[in-house]
Parts: C-alpha cells; sequence; structure tokens
C-alpha cells in the first residue's frame, strides 16, 4: 500500500485521532485507516494505539515546506535556486535530481523528502531514511570546474554543513575524512556527491545530505555504526524547516566558494574540524589496509598519513578507522 501522506499531514500534530475522524477527513472506511496505518508502521513510524483514543504519532513532527525553507535562505541563496521541491516519499533524493539535469539557464536546483525508501550512502551502503523528522536532502549544481578539479569538493561540502549547524549553535562537531559529519565523536550526517560532465569541461554535482536529526525506534535498529542524532544530543526540538534554510544556504555558498576558489579556501578550516588529527588510524581499501597517522589533506583533497616506516602517503578513497591500542579496530 502506498505510503499515505494526507494520514501523516493529520498525524503530525502528535494529537490523538480516532480510526471514524482520520476516516471522515480521508474520506474513506476505518478499516482502510487502519490498513493505513499498519503501513506506515510496516515503514518504520512510530505510532501509539490507544483503545478509546486513537491513533497518535509517537512525537509531533514539524513537516518540510518549500515556502518556508525558501523563506529561511538567504537572498542570494534564494535566487540561485530555479526550483526547491518538498517531496513526501522518494526512492532517492539523488535518484531524483539525477534524472532532472539542469536547463542551459539553471544553475542549482534542490530537493528534500520527508522518506526514501532507498536512501543511498556512499559504498552502495543503504542510508536508512524513516519519516520521523531527520532531514533528507539533495542540490543539483553547475560547476564552471571539470571533474578533474573536483576531487575535493566533499571536503568542502563536510565544511558547509559544519558551519550551518554552529551557526544554528550546534557544538561538539568533528569531520572525518573525506565528509562524514561527527557530533561527539559519532556519525551525524554522511555526504554522497554524484558528478557527471566532463574532466576539463562544467559539470553537474548531485550533493546529497543525510542529516539524523531525531532517532526513531526503527533506525536505532537499523543502523549499523555509532551515529548520533541532534535532537537527543542537544536534548532539545529542532526547528527542521529553520535547519533546512540554513544547510541549503551554506551549501549553496560553499559551492560558489568552490566553484571559484577550490579547495585551498577550505582546508584549514577542514583541518581545524578534523576528528583524526594526529591520531593512529588504519585506512581500508578493498584491496588493502594501511596504518598510519593521519597528517591532514592534501591541495586535491586526498588524505595524508604518515606511515612507520616515515613515508608520507596520499590516499583518495577508503575508509578510517581508529587504530585502538590493542592493536584492534575502534569501531568510529
Ligand atoms: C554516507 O554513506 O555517509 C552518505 C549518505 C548520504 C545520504 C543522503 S540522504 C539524501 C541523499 N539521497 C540519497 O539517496 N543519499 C543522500
Amino acid at each position: 500500500m502506498a505510503f499515505s501522506k494526507p494520514l501523516l499531514e493529520l498525524l503530525s500534530d502528535g494529537h490523538f485521532y480516532s480510526g471514524s475522524q482520520l476516516g471522515e477527513q480521508l474520506g474513506c472506511s476505518r478499516t482502510a485507516v487502519w490498513k493505513m496505518i499498519q503501513a506506515l508502521e510496516n515503514a518504520g513510524v512510530d505510532i501509539f494505539h490507544v483503545r478509546g483514543k486513537g491513533y497518535r504519532l509517537a512525537r509531533a513532527v514539524e513537516l518540510l515546506s518549500a515556502e518556508r525553507i525558501l523563506d529561511g535562505m538567504s537572498e542570494r541563496g534564494r535566487q540561485s535556486l530555479s526550483g526547491l521541491e518538498v517531496l513526501f516519499d522518494v526512492d532517492s533524493t539523488n535518484t531524483y535530481l539525477i534524472e532532472r539535469p539542469l536547463g542551459a539557464a539553471e544553475t542549482g536546483r534542490a530537493c528534500f523528502a520527508e522518506v526514501q525508501r532507498l536512501g543511498r550512502g556512499r559504498r552502495g551502503r543503504l542510508w536508512v531514511s524513516p519519516f520521523g523528522g531527520n532531514l533528507y536532502l539533495s542540490l543539483r549544481w553547475r560547476f564552471s570546474r571539470g571533474g578533474a578539479e573536483l576531487g575535493g569538493l566533499s571536503l568542502a561540502v563536510g565544511v558547509a554543513l559544519v558551519r550551518a549547524l554552529r551557526d544554528e549553535g550546534v557544538e561538539g562537531l568533528s569531520l572525518k575524512w573525506p565528509n562524514d559529519i561527527l557530533l561527539q565523536g559519532r556519525k551525524l550526517a554522511g555526504v554522497l556527491l554524484e558528478i557527471s560532465g566532463e574532466t576539463n569541461g562544467p559539470c553537474e554535482v548531485v550533493i546529497g545530505v543525510g542529516l539524523n536529526v531525531r532517532a526513531t525506534e526503527f533506525a536505532q535498529e537499523a543502523i549499523d555504526q555509532p551515529w548520533s542524532d541532534l535532537e537527543s544530543s542537544l536534548g532539545s526540538r529542532i526547528a527542521r524547516n529553520v535547519l533546512a534554510a540554513q544547510i541549503l544556504t551554506c551549501l549553496i555558498g560553499a559551492a560558489r566558494q568552490y566553484d571559484i576558489d577550490g579547495l585551498d579556501s577550505f582546508r584549514d578550516e577542514w583541518m581545524a574540524a578534523d576528528a583524526f588529527s594526529g591520531r593512529e588510524v588504519v585506512l581500508q581499501t578493498p584491496s588493502a589496509e594501511t596504518a598510519g597517522v593521519v597528517q591532514g589533506v592534501d591541495e586535491n583533497g586526498a588524505l595524508i598519513l604518515s606511515l612507520k616506516n616515515g613515508a608520507l602517503k596520499h590516499f583518495y578513497s577508503g575508509e578510517i578507522s581508529l587504530r585502538a591500542t590493542s592493536g584492534q579496530l575502534a569501531n568510529v
């Protein structure tokens, strides 16, 4: 059964609604309402049922609104976008924008979703994307630089997210190469960049960001690494539309800055936020594991490790984890 947007819109205020109230508002029977509620629960939405009272969401959710996001953006950011859509559910916001190339007169377009059925993470992983208050967004942006010069863009995006979150008063943020955003050392957000275009000519990039705003029980069970969410860490509710506007404004600002000045203009900021700077790590690639001490990133965004023999080695891909003193890998 399709995900019921009208039903969730009704329930989003967190109040109780009886089956017959919902049926009346939605123009369907109580049995149909019950089936829709079941479909939502199967999709991971936390719903309470109380006999005699009806149904309510475990917690109220501030639904995203394109108008409110645009209102909260900087004038410049708003003007650079030819479109901003809020989709209710979609396979993946990245895929959605990949399938919609920019027209000749467009520089950027963005979309958000409340739910992703097939949210995609780096390295072919699934990005668990239930309904319930996280942010899933993509920005499609035209760069005048070619693909060969966009190697450091993912680091710039990490910096943009840290800027946006700090502007909203979030402390305890750091970056894990290439672009994971950590809060108190645990993953808060991930970035997936998908590039199309020429090596030397103009390129279009879809910049996808998944940010944990609020943990749902479903997500807690489904995510297989240490992670954090903003509301649990801050102990307060997040105004999602305000945060969405701030993130988009910073992403657009960073995309412009990168196109003009390249990674150089972000490198110091990236390294100042590096969670692993000077620490012993293991970098894993499909073919090898390399241990070394993190010495920052080079002008192309590659990770620099100093190896046991004193040599400096630059890595363009791979996944780092802290090397625990026992020789075991810490799970960060
Ligand atoms: C990672 O593995 O760390 C990257 C996760 C990126 C997830 C976001 S959610 C919005 C956008 N749409 C997707 O399918 N993926 C990205």
